[in-house]
Formats: C-alpha cells, sequence, structure tokens
C-alpha cells in the first residue's frame, strides 16, 4: 500500500507590484475601502510578454530544488489554474516542456479557485494507484488578464502569482505518519453564475471577463469551506485540536476569520497572506504554504489544513501531515 508524502513548495510572484492607491488612480476606491472590506494592500501583476507557464515553471522549480530532485524525477504534473495561456495545450504541458520532462504526463484540472485543492486530491489518487512515483502539482494564474480594469467591484480583488508543491508515493509504513491523510471536494453548479467569466472558446469566441455577484459568494463561503474542513478532519479521525496549521484559500480577510471563527481555529494557527497577494485564485494556497515553509512556521510533523471555495462552485479540503 502506498501514501503520498508531501517533498516540497516553492512559489514565484511577479516583480511588479501595485498597491491599493495605484488602483485609486484607475477606478473610483480607496486603500481605506479595501482594506477594510477584504484585507487586500498590494497584489502582483504579471509583466507584459510573462505568462502563466512562466510564473509557474518558476514556481516549479523552485519546488523541486526544495525538495532535493531534478525535474527528471517527476513524472506527473497536475496544474490547477483558470488563466491557461492558451485554450490549448494544457499549461501543465508547456510547463512540463520549460522544465525538459519528456516523459510521465501532465494536465490542467480547471476548479477556479479550488484548482489547487481538487489538483493536490488528484495526484494523491494517481500517486496512490502506481500513475506515477512523483508529483509536481501547480496553482499559476495570470488573473489580471481577465478583469474588467474598469470594474472596482472586482479588479481590487486579485492578483498574479504561482505555487508548486511536489509529492512523492511511498510505503505506507515509511516515514511515520507523514502525508495527504484526507480529502473532500465537492462542487454545485447550480451556483456557476454567481462567480464566472462573461466569453469563452465556445460562447463567444473571447477570453471574455470576471464578472461576481461578491455578496452571494461571501453568503456561501464560510459554510461551504466549514463543510469539506470537517469532513477531512472526520475521515482522518482527527479534529481541530491537532491542528498546527490551517491555509485557507488567500480570498478575503472576513471569509477567512469567519470560517476560522465557525471552526474554532485560533488566529495564530492561520495563514494570511491576502494583504500582500490579494486573491490569486489556485495560486494562493501553493503559495501560502511556500511562504510558510520559508519562514519557517510550517515544520516536518505538523499537521496542515489547506481548503479553498471558488467559482463553480467548487470547494475542497485536504489534511496533510507535513
Ligand atoms: N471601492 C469603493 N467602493 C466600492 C468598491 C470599491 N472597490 N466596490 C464596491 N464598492 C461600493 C459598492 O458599489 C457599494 O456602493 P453602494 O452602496 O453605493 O451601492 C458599496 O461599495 C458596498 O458594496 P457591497 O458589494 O455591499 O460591499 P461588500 O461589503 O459586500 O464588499 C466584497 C464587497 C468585498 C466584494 C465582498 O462582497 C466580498 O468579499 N465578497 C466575497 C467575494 C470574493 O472574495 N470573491 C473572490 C472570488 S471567489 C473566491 O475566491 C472564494
Amino acid at each position: 500500500n502506498l501514501k503520498t508524502i508531501v517533498r516540497g513548495v516553492g512559489h514565484y510572484l511577479p516583480e511588479r507590484v501595485v498597491t491599493n492607491d495605484e488602483l485609486a488612480k484607475r477606478v473610483d476606491t480607496s486603500d481605506e475601502w479595501i482594506v477594510q472590506r477584504t484585507g487586500i494592500k498590494q497584489r502582483h501583476v504579471a509583466a507584459e510578454g510573462e505568462y502563466t507557464s512562466d510564473l509557474a515553471t518558476k514556481a516549479a522549480e523552485r519546488a523541486i530544488a526544495a525538495a532535493g530532485l531534478t525535474p527528471n524525477d517527476i513524472d506527473l504534473i497536475v496544474m490547477g489554474t483558470t488563466t491557461p495561456d492558451r485554450t490549448f495545450p494544457a499549461t501543465a504541458t508547456l510547463v512540463q516542456n520549460n522544465l525538459g520532462i519528456r516523459h510521465g504526463a501532465a494536465f490542467d484540472v480547471q476548479a477556479v479557485c479550488s484548482g489547487f485543492v481538487f489538483a493536490v486530491t488528484t495526484a494523491d489518487s494517481h500517486l496512490k494507484n502506481g500513475m506515477g512515483t512523483r508529483a509536481l502539482v501547480i496553482g499559476a494564474e495570470t488573473c489580471s488578464r481577465i478583469l474588467d480594469w474598469d470594474d472596482r467591484t472586482t479588479c481590487v480583488l486579485f492578483g498574479d502569482g504561482a505555487g508548486a508543491m511536489v509529492l512523492e508515493a511511498v510505503p505506507e509504513d515509511q516515514e511515520d505518519d507523514r502525508g495527504i491523510l484526507s480529502s473532500c471536494i465537492r462542487s454545485d453548479g447550480a451556483h456557476w453564475n454567481k462567480l464566472y467569466i462573461d466569453g469563452g472558446p465556445s460562447l463567444t469566441g473571447t477570453v471574455g471577463h470576471l464578472r461576481m455577484e461578491g455578496k452571494e459568494v461571501f453568503r456561501h463561503a464560510v459554510g461551504m469551506i466549514s463543510d469539506v474542513v470537517e469532513g477531512a478532519f472526520e475521515k482522518a479521525n482527527k479534529n481541530v485540536e491537532d491542528l498546527d496549521w490551517f491555509v485557507p484559500h488567500q480570498a478575503n480577510r472576513r471569509i477567512i476569520e469567519g470560517a476560522g471563527k465557525k471552526l474554532n481555529i485560533p488566529e495564530e494557527k492561520v495563514i494570511i497572506t491576502v494583504d500582500k497577494h490579494a486573491n490569486t485564485s489556485a495560486a494562493s494556497v501553493p503559495m501560502a504554504l511556500s511562504v510558510a515553509v520559508e519562514d519557517g512556521r510550517i515544520k516536518k510533523g505538523d499537521l496542515v489544513m489547506i481548503e479553498a471555495m471558488g467559482g463553480g462552485f467548487t470547494w475542497a479540503a485536504s489534511l496533510i501531515r507535513w
């Protein structure tokens, strides 16, 4: 019997930082409004000519180095993204090519903000079933390319970036109790029109822009997040007292605080990056993980809960013994 352990993480942020004050020059908003409603102070934005695959490749190289491996050790790439370079091929295959990997398989999963957690559960299942030995799981986005920069209700909320994680299949009786202990994934397409893109290859032949009923998303978020987090605890026979770190999707500080309160997770166990990164969709969870590993908070043996909720709606959580 096999289990899946985390070998390393890494992230990459584009150089350019856009502050709330800079946005206030373009749309009718203010630093005060954005900070108070969302906790966001700034976001990173990709340069012209810098694509999702470029951010993803840099994050992947860092994760592979952190794992003490080389690209050729990877035989599965699963990537969560809503902002692929092209409609096809899958951006994961572009990353595979950038890394010089010619074996194994690479594909994208589409679950919007939940994309990374869905990708983790997909890779975990593949590895446990022997369909690969070492997987690179990536969340990468250039959200700036799908925003309507004249719509103040959405353009202030998002940013660009990429995070990656290397997973490895090992025999169940090795590496103590480390590994991905449990996962819960959910979706309910009845909510599709609360958060969506108003274009696409089949619908309009264009890329389109992000549209959102912010209040409706907010109204559902905390309940859906709690649902999968509690599900993942239950499946693993663990509870919130066992938890060392809660690494939520970084959409909005108020959603994170609401979920933390509902789940009785103390504030000091919650990793927050939304102030600096804004909402980077599928990239937010792996970037938050990478930040917290880099600064020494998340350590080997810690119990870590990751979760996300986004368009579809989709929502998901995984409990990991680091
Ligand atoms: N600057 C200034 N004023 C603004 C801005 C802005 N950027 N955006 C909206 N407003 C105005 C509105 O027009 C409205 O004005 P009105 O009262 O004159 O009509 C007023 O501010 C209040 O707007 P609300 O929509 O009621 O503000 P709310 O408190 O709901 O906050 C927000 C809006 C931040 C979008 C909130 O609903 C939210 O966070 N929702 C969750 C959405 C989310 O995080 N989505 C991310 C994608 S999904 C995911 O990742 C889970």
